[in-house]
């Protein structure tokens, strides 16, 4: 059944598009920060190991909310990492194995590239398609996305 909520299904299925399109991005940071988390070695090991855990725990928390709430708009979830490696706006660094300094950059960088993705996203279901909820959900996402940031920042500075 489709959800009778207000919003039309032309502006649902542009929500449920850009919904995915960020699943994908936080299923490509999630499985980054725990190659992060496996391969870090140095002075602050076991710092940055806890840190990219508390990192990418709360990943898999968005990412859960993410596949929800397309499902709550009446969309169906992707799931498969071919889906997710073609949607994602992230790169991704095959055999590369950044020191401590440079895996905080790429994922600073990561999480900077999200927000302002997340943030021209909010713009576009604010004005376009008129989904209050979807921005209310995004705004959070993004909220956390920039304390995460400011945390990475700080290491770097
Ligand atoms: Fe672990």
């Amino acid at each position: 059944m489709k959800p009778q909520i207000g919003i039309s299904e032309k502006h649902l299925s542009v929500s449920i598009e850009m919904l995915s399109i960020i699943l994908a991005d936080e299923m490509v940071l999630y499985v980054k920060t725990r190659k992060f988390h496996w391969n870090v070695s140095g002075e602050s090991f076991m710092e940055l190991h806890k840190l990219f855990q508390n990192q990418y725990t709360e990943l898999e928390e968005t990412i859960d909310l993410v596949a929800e709430r397309i499902g709550k708009l009446g969309g169906k979830t992707i799931g498969t990492m071919h889906e997710f490696a073609n949607l994602t706006r992230l790169k991704e660094s095959p055999n590369k194995y950044p020191n401590q300094k440079d895996m905080m950059k790429e994922l600073l960088e990561d999480y900077e590239t999200l927000i302002v993705e997340i943030r021209k996203d909010i713009e576009a279901c604010n004005e376009k398609n008129k989904d209050a909820g979807t921005v209310d959900f995004l705004t959070a996402i993004m909220e956390q996305h920039e304390s995460t940031a400011w945390i990475l920042r700080r290491y770097l500075n």
